[in-house]
């Protein structure tokens, strides 16, 4: 029988256990996305916190786009010497840490004064307002070397993979979400259209970093917006990039104008709505041969446990309960097997002006 703690590995990657922390930003960054000593005492304390894989929030890979303020770069050379700091300190506590990377677009929480936003097609992103700038094929190209660069870089710093964000409405999935994406050319139209860019970013990350170092994605199952992708369109997605040799992908859903759907749910405080994305992402696992990872809502390890004897799911993440408690791993390793307290309440990305935090464990 499968077990939470137990060894396993992630294409190249070995890792303790198959337990995830999900990428979380941090709003701890300055302005230029250089990590602060608060950042890094978090990431030491997730590392002793006994999680088998750590993935670092989103990073910015061109100097003039942002998802969100606070975020970390990895758009410059110059940042690679702290990130070896930090991989450095993450190996030497007994942990492993993936970056992951991205290009934000409309869903943006960061100010769009002055600032040339790029998506497939000038649609309004539902949940910001922002209508993006069409892409053009040099702007495409442009982007492609831009996550190249980024995943080239991540290497460098002496990280254990990368994870492109392919997920929430960020540009990827955008490509990939019909309602955003109304193009004419051959990155709109057809599931395979639209898959198109996502691919291709892959295709050039793999071509820079090399067979050696493992690639991840995070995608959407289902936009759960109108007119959105569907998981017929994610089991596309997910067999077009197992084909061309993607190392683990993690499986989330929604957009931030999905109603009680979006990324983020609220009120996980029962067993039958943990693991909200199980189904679909047990469906993905049965299609395709590659480690599938399932993020959203998990809090008990009996979820957990019954997902690994029920399905094909390899490895399981964890955003919000490691917000709480870091040391939640490690607990359940010990054998206090009581849920997360994490409350779902949503403080966390509501309250985010001094670096977000829980409220359960800081005032503020
Ligand atoms: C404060 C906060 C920041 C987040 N930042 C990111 C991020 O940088 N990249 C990402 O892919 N998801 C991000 N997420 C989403 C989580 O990775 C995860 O998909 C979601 O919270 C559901 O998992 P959970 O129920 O374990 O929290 C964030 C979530 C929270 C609460």
């Amino acid at each position: 029988m499968k077990q939470i703690f137990e060894p396993l590995t992630i294409g190249p990657l070995a890792v303790k256990n198959r337990l995830i922390r999900s990428a979380t930003w941090e709003n701890l960054a300055d302005d230029q996305g250089r990590m602060t000593p608060a950042q890094f005492e978090l990431y030491e304390e997730l590392a002793r916190g006994g999680v088998g894989l750590i993935i670092t929030g989103y990073a910015f890979i061109l100097d003039e786009e942002r998802a969100n303020p606070g975020m970390m770069g990895i758009h410059d050379d110059s940042l690679i010497a702290d990130y070896r700091t930090l991989t450095d300190r993450v190996h030497e506590l007994g942990g492993k840490i993936v970056m992951q990377i991205a290009y934000g677009g409309s869903q943006t929480g960061y100010p769009t004064e002055g600032r040339e936003i790029w998506g497939p097609s000038a649609v309004a992103d539902l949940a910001t307002g922002v209508v993006p700038t069409p892409m053009t094929q040099e702007h495409i190209d442009r982007l492609i070397e831009a996550f190249a660069a980024a995943a080239a870089r991540v290497k460098q710093a002496g990280f254990d993979g990368v994870e492109l964000h392919g997920a929430h409405n960020y540009l990827l999935n955008q490509f990939f979400n019909p309602y955003y994406n109304r193009r004419q050319d051959q990155y709109g139209g057809s599931v395979e259209n639209r898959a198109r860019l996502t691919v291709e970013v892959f295709e050039a990350v793999r071509q820079r970093v090399g067979h050696d170092f493992p690639v991840m994605i995070k995608i959407n199952a289902e936009d759960f917006i109108p007119g959105g992708s569907t998981i017929d369109d994610s089991l596309v997605l997910a067999k077009l990039l197992a084909q061309r040799g993607i190392d683990a992908i993690e499986v989330s859903g929604g957009t931030g104008a999905s109603a009680d759907k979006i990324p983020v749910r609220m009120k996980i405080n029962s067993p039958d709505k943990e693991a909200y994305h199980a189904t679909y992402a047990a469906q993905i696992a049965e299609a395709v041969n590659v480690p599938i990872i399932v993020v959203g809502g998990l809090r008990s390890p009996e979820v957990i446990e019954n997902l690994l004897a029920t399905t094909a799911i390899e490895l399981y993440s964890l955003s919000r309960p490691l917000l709480v408690d870091p040391q939640l791993p490690l607990r359940w390793q010990q054998g206090d097997r009581s849920p997360s307290r994490c409350l779902s309440c949503n403080h966390c990305l509501r309250n985010t002006a001094n670096g977000v935090h829980c409220i359960l464990t800081k005032e503020g």
